[in-house]
C-alpha cells in the first residue's frame, strides 16, 4: 500500500483528483469505479472544475459505482443514483448512459448482481476504483464478517452503517436494511484502487486497515493483498497509526523516486 498522508480534507481531495485527471489523460476512456458517501464529495467538486475548465474529459469515460440500496429505485433522493447524478454526472461531460450503478430496483436482485459482474468484465474491468472507508472498516457494503473474495451480492448492513447514514433520511422516512455491493474480490480485480479518509473519527478502521491483521473483521485490510492500492489520509485519520514516521518516510522517499524517474 502506497500511505499518503496530507495535512487536511482539502490536500485529500485535490491528490485524489490528481490521480483521476492524470488517469483521464492518460486514457480518455478509462473505466472508473466510483463511491458514494461524504468523503468523495470535495474530490467530486475539483473534478467538476477541472472538468468545465477543459483539463480532461469524462465524454468517453465508462463508471460503475460501488453499492446501492436495496428497495430505492433511482429517484428517490437517498439513493446512491441520485446521489451520484446530483453530486457529479450532471455537472461533467459523461454520457449518463455509461454510468451504472446497481439497480436498487431489480425485481430479481440475485440476477442483478451477477449482470452487473458481466458488465464490469465485458467492459474489461476497472482501472481506477475509488473507495471510502466505513467506521467499522468496510469498504462499499461489505460489512465485517464479508468474504475477502467475495463478488457483488445482497449484503444486509451493520446497526453502526444504519446509525451512520440514518442522518440521511427523514424521521418517518424508510430507510433500507438491505444493499447492493460489489464484492471485496470485485474491487481487489480494479487495476488500481484510491482509499480517502478524512477525520478523526476514522483514525481506528484506518488503523485496522493498514496496521491490523488481514481479516474479514476489517474489510478494507483486504486491500493489503492489492498490487496498486494507494491510501489517501489526513493527519486527523492518521493519529493512530502507530508507525506513521515510517510510513511518511516512505512516501518522501517514494517522491524523490518519482522525480528521479520523472528526470530520465
Ligand atoms: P463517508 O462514508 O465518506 O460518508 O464517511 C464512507 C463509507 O462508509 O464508505
Amino acid at each position: 500500500m502506497q500511505i499518503v498522508i496530507l495535512n487536511d480534507a482539502t490536500e485529500v481531495a485535490a491528490y485524489g483528483a490528481d490521480i483521476f485527471t492524470a488517469q483521464l489523460n492518460k486514457n480518455a476512456n478509462s473505466i472508473l469505479g466510483l463511491a458514494t458517501g461524504s468523503t468523495p464529495v470535495a474530490l467530486y467538486q475539483a473534478l467538476i472544475e477541472r472538468n468545465k475548465a477543459g483539463e480532461m474529459s469524462f465524454k468517453g469515460v465508462t463508471s460503475f459505482n460501488l453499492d446501492e440500496y436495496l428497495g430505492l429505485d433511482g429517484s428517490h433522493l437517498q439513493s446512491y443514483r441520485h446521489f451520484m447524478n446530483s453530486q457529479l454526472f450532471d455537472h461533467i461531460d459523461i454520457d449518463n448512459a455509461n454510468t451504472f450503478v446497481p439497480p436498487g430496483d431489480a425485481k430479481n436482485p440475485i440476477s442483478a448482481c451477477h449482470e452487473y459482474e458481466e458488465k464490469i468484465a465485458q467492459k474489461g474491468g476497472i482501472d481506477i476504483q475509488l473507495l471510502g472507508i466505513g467506521r467499522n472498516g468496510h469498504i462499499g457494503f461489505n460489512e465485517p464478517s464479508s468474504g475477502l473474495t467475495s463478488r457483488t451480492r445482497v449484503k444486509t448492513l451493520t446497526k453502526a452503517t444504519i446509525d451512520d447514514n440514518a442522518r440521511f433520511f427523514g424521521a418517518d422516512e424508510y430507510q433500507p436494511h438491505l444493499s447492493i455491493t460489489m464484492g471485496i474480490g470485485t474491487i481487489l480485480d480494479a487495476k488500481k484502487v484510491v482509499l480517502l479518509a478524512t477525520g478523526d473519527n476514522k483514525a481506528d478502521a484506518i488503523q485496522a486497515m493498514i496496521e491490523g491483521p488481514l481479516t474479514a473483521a476489517c474489510p478494507a485490510s483486504a486491500l493489503q493483498m492489492h498490487r496498486d492500492a494507494v491510501i489517501v489520509i489526513d493527519t486527523a485519520a492518521a493519529s493512530k497509526l502507530k508507525d506513521i514516521e515510517f510510513y511518511r518516510h516512505i512516501e518522501a522517499e517514494n517522491q524523490k523516486l518519482q522525480a528521479y524517474l520523472a528526470s530520465l
